[in-house]
């Protein structure tokens, strides 16, 4: 299977906290106040996410509010068609990491084949992702899928997959699909999301810095 090198996934349920940590991390990558950054010293960082911004990743948005009515197996078709135009657009995943920045994305190919597959079975999303790339490393952000209902209940709206039922399955089958990214060549390292936000900063520190880029820049 195809590795991209310098690429980062954050995998987890809803509420385990990806997207903080994905902000964290890129704190510890800008220079401290007032001194200027050494050249060469940590690789540019890109920070990324899943649905995009874009086009695609607005429809799926909207669709995931349940603004726009859309059928799992359309949802699963969109989904690939963001991830595509996220790796291989210009300035996309693939370009930066390939030019030597850390890409690390707020979710990819695992969340399709964990969240469509509950909704479609597992073989229209593993057909519609089997030719992606898989990346470097993942970090599977665990949390008891409670705890992380407790931390997004507050949130002004949630979204169709945001329900308890569905994120003990959601945790069930990261456990089950992980292994196969492994076997074929990811690093996979599961999180205890459930730590302070700080303590798990350090965890995902630790795991980005075993990455060969981490060294041939610092
Ligand atoms: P999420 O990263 O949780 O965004 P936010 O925290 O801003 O709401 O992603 C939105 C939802 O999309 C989340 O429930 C997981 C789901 N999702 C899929 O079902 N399949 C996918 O391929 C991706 C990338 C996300």
């Amino acid at each position: 299977m195809n590795i991209i090198r310098n690429f980062v996934v954050f995998e987890g349920g809803d509420g385990s906290g990806t997207t903080t940590q994905l902000e964290l991390l890129r704190r510890r990558f800008d220079p401290p106040p007032g001194s200027p950054s050494l050249p060469g010293q940590k690789p540019l960082l890109y920070p990324t996410f899943e649905p995009t911004d874009g086009p695609v990743g607005r429809l799926i948005r909207s669709g995931l509010r349940g603004e726009t009515k859309l059928r799992f197996d359309t949802l699963a078709r969109l989904f690939a068609a963001d991830r595509n135009e996220h790796l291989h657009a210009a300035g996309g995943v693939l370009e930066r990491a390939g030019r030597g920045e850390l890409v690390v994305s707020d979710r990819y190919v695992p969340s399709s084949l964990v969240y469509q597959g509950i909704e479609c079975g597992d073989e229209l999303p593993l057909l519609l992702n089997n030719a992606f790339p898989i990346p470097e490393l993942i970090l599977f952000f665990d949390l008891d899928p409670e705890i992380a209902r407790q931390r997004i209940k507050n949130r002004p709206e949630l979204e169709i997959y945001e329900y308890l039922d569905f994120q003990i399955k959601v945790r069930d089958r990261y456990r089950s699909l992980l292994p196969l990214f492994r076997s074929q060549g990811s690093r996979v390292e599961t999180i205890d999301a459930s730590k302070a936000p700080e303590e798990v900063a350090e965890e995902v520190w630790r795991a980005i810095q075993k990455m060969p880029i981490i060294h041939t820049n610092g």
